[in-house]
């Protein structure tokens, strides 16, 4: 296929690119250098968006001002950015029939609503976002006009994808049960919604495999600790090891059923993946 892939020269861009680049011919567009990039420019110039989006099949869209530009960059700036230039895209593909769109969204969106009270709150499709600052009001918005242009006949996958920055080792394997997510499996998720033949809208929630159950929510709050030893009896010893403690709470679950059932989702890298199969785990060599 061809596509265009904005913000090519980001994390997230960059491991897309990475993954797809053998089989697909990737035009990359992004305003700073990178090893994908081959056009510098905005994604909210609309006669160069109108020029990049001649003779593609599809867009895969990670470009964006995100959470760490929260409080530094303006809010006009994540709206023209964010907003105005999610919707350059999709006119784009509207006047050029190119099929498919991918949007990279956050589970940010679901701002306020992540707020547990009794219990964690399990985060699926189902869960209304309530945004809670201009990034997650941006990308709301733009998931809107990524599920407006459906209309037009457009291929609309929509993934929300959880934290994948890098972060100290302890809170890295911690996220990985509940809410973030590998680069590489991010990857695979805009590789599974590029080739995915489903017609409309569709939106995924894309985060490391979860061991938990809406049934452990009450107990996640209160007493995680009990929770992550039950499903991995190897973590206390494991985490004594290297001076870590284990979580006294856990907040929130990203579910990623939806994406597993649907787009085949299958991700890689999750908790266990970050501890050593003997030492840790007690397997065998
Ligand atoms: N990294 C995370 O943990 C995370 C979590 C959830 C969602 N996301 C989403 O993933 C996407 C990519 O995030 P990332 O971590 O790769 O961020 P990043 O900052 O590493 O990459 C974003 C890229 O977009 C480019 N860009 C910004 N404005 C642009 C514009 N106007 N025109 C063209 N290019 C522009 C930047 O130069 C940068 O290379 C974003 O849409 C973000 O909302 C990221």
């Amino acid at each position: 296929m061809k596509i265009l892939l904005t913000g090519s020269s980001g994390r997230v861009g960059t491991a897309v690119a990475t993954l797809l680049a053998a089989d697909h011919e990737i035009t990359g567009l992004d305003l700073g250098p990178g090893p994908f990039t081959t056009v510098h420019g905005d994604v909210a110039d609309t006669a160069l968006i109108n020029t990049l989006c001649q003779q593609q099949d599809a867009v895969i869209h990670t470009a964006a001002l995100h959470a760490p530009h929260v409080g530094h960059a303006s809010d006009d700036d994540f709206r023209r950015i964010n907003v105005h230039g999610t919707q350059n895209l999709l006119d784009a593909c509207r006047r050029h029939a190119v099929p498919r769109f991918v949007f990279t969204s956050s589970t940010s969106v679901y701002g306020h609503a992540l707020a547990p009270g009794k219990q964690a709150v399990w985060v699926d499709e189902t869960l209304t976002p309530q945004p809670r600052d201009i990034y997650d009001e941006t990308k709301r918005a733009a998931e809107n006009a990524c599920r407006s242009a459906v209309a037009d006949g457009l291929r609309c996958t929509v993934l929300r994808m959880s934290r994948s920055f890098p972060e100290p080792e302890r809170l890295m394997a911690l996220y990985r049960l509940y809410r973030g997510v590998d680069l590489r499996d991010v990857a695979q998720a805009h590789a599974l919604a590029l080739g995915s033949n489903t017609p409309g809208f569709r939106c995924y929630v894309i985060s490391a495999p979860t061991p938990f159950q809406p049934s452990d929510c009450v107990q996640l709050l209160h007493d995680a600790a009990a929770v992550v030893s039950r499903y991995f009896p190897w973590s206390p010893a494991a985490f004594a090891r290297r001076g870590w403690l284990l979580p006294q709470a856990i907040d929130r679950v990203y579910a990623i059923d939806h994406a597993v059932a649907e787009l085949g989702y299958r991700p890689r890298f999750g908790f266990e993946t970050l501890f050593d199969a003997v030492a840790d785990r007690g397997g065998s060599r």
